[in-house]
């Protein structure tokens, strides 16, 4: 303990004797997630998201003792991450004027199918994560393409006025698709194809940096993203953590990756669309044994949740599971060259 303080010591020494760094360069990291509280190892995270502390937010409303009870840090410890958590969330109030504005500003990507849209609210929100999840075949991918060539179309005619971005893990974007959909909308499908940046997702983390690099293409090559697609969220989480790594590991993972792109939403005002699969519920004998993957992280991170399944006659439905201001209801459409539209 001594000699751990004394090289402290000569450390802070060392620092004095260096140049001073100007105040620009020291860039105050802010932390966004629980494995980045100073003063705390990985097995204190590890305790700590086991007994449910998986992000900031739950640490920051939580009291000494329960985190004390929960991961035997001491008390001094556990007060001192919950004022560091606490300063780190963004605690701002907004006023229901700004917040009302903040909403006008909302667009809507539509889809073509205007039972399609109604049951989005209009169409997919921006400023908003839309997951559409269900079997394989339901048409998750297909909708993925629709939006990226229709967020080109201008405002007035139900786009947003931007780019695409889409994240693809498991390969399914198809240009040749892009170009039907914008030569039936008789848009120059050339110019269509270069407004969707497309990068394939190799793991987990790759798809989780690529996220956080839309960024750069916003702020530093000054692109105009209206919509973000990550076509599938799960797939790369779910393959990788089968027998290797923590639920918990994963569960926290798959949270900061949403987070960035809930940020990215909310700070650019663009719409993210996520994939996401099915799980069988061999324990459920009633009602549909499906449920999406990535359990209650993806359920509260997404805005809309939308269940898509196959219908009579080569039809799809679509069902809103989880909305903010809509109510529960279902559509249907149809797949077809030219995009999707209704029946
Ligand atoms: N050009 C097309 N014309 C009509 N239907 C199509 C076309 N391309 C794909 N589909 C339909 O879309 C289905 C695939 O949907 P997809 O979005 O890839 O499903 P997933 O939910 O697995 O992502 C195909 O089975 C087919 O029915
Ligand atoms: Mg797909």
């Amino acid at each position: 303990m001594r000699e751990k303080e004394q090289k402290g010591d000569n450390m802070e020494q060392d620092l004095e004797l260096d140049e001073p760094i100007p105040e620009k360069l020291i860039e105050k990291k802010k932390i966004q997630s629980i494995d980045e509280l100073p003063g705390i190892g990985p097995a204190t995270v590890e305790k700590l998201l086991q007994a449910g502390y998986t992000s900031l937010m739950s640490i920051a409303v939580a009291t000494p003792a329960e985190l004390v009870g929960a991961t035997e840090m001491s008390e001094a410890t556990a007060k001192k991450v919950i004022a560091i958590a606490r300063t780190n969330l963004e605690m701002e109030f907004l006023s229901g004027e700004e917040l009302l504005k903040k909403r006008q500003q909302c667009l809507r990507i539509t889809t073509g199918s205007k039972a399609l849209d109604t049951l989005f609210g209009g169409g997919v929100e921006t400023g908003a994560i839309s997951e559409a999840y269900g079997a394989y075949g339901a048409g998750k991918s297909q909708i993925a393409h629709v939006l990226a060539v229709r967020c080109q179309l201008p405002v007035e005619k139900g786009g947003a006025g931007g780019m695409a971005v889409f994240i693809d893990t498991e390969s399914t974007f198809r240009p040749e698709r892009i170009v039907q959909i914008a030569n039936n909308l008789k848009m120059d499908s050339q110019e269509v194809l270069r407004n969707i940046r497309v990068a394939r997702a190799f793991n987990s983390d790759h798809q989780a940096l690529l996220a956080e690099k839309i960024e750069d293409l916003i702020k530093k090559q000054g692109l105009p993203i209206k919509l973000v697609v990550v076509d599938s969220l799960m797939a790369h989480f779910r393959a990788e953590f089968i027998g290797r790594g923590t639920l918990a590991d994963r569960q926290q993972k798959i949270n900061k990756h949403m987070h960035a792109l809930m940020k990215l939403a909310d700070t650019y005002n663009l719409a993210v669309y996520v994939t996401n699969q099915v799980m069988a519920r061999p324990d459920t004998f009633f009602g549909d044994p499906t449920e999406a993957i990535g359990g209650h992280i993806v359920a509260h991170n997404s805005t809309y949740r939308v269940y898509l399944r196959r219908g009579k006659k080569g039809t799809r439905v679509a069902k809103m599971v989880d909305a903010p201001n809509l109510a529960e209801s279902e559509a249907i459409f149809q797949i077809e060259e030219a995009g999707v539209r209704d029946t």
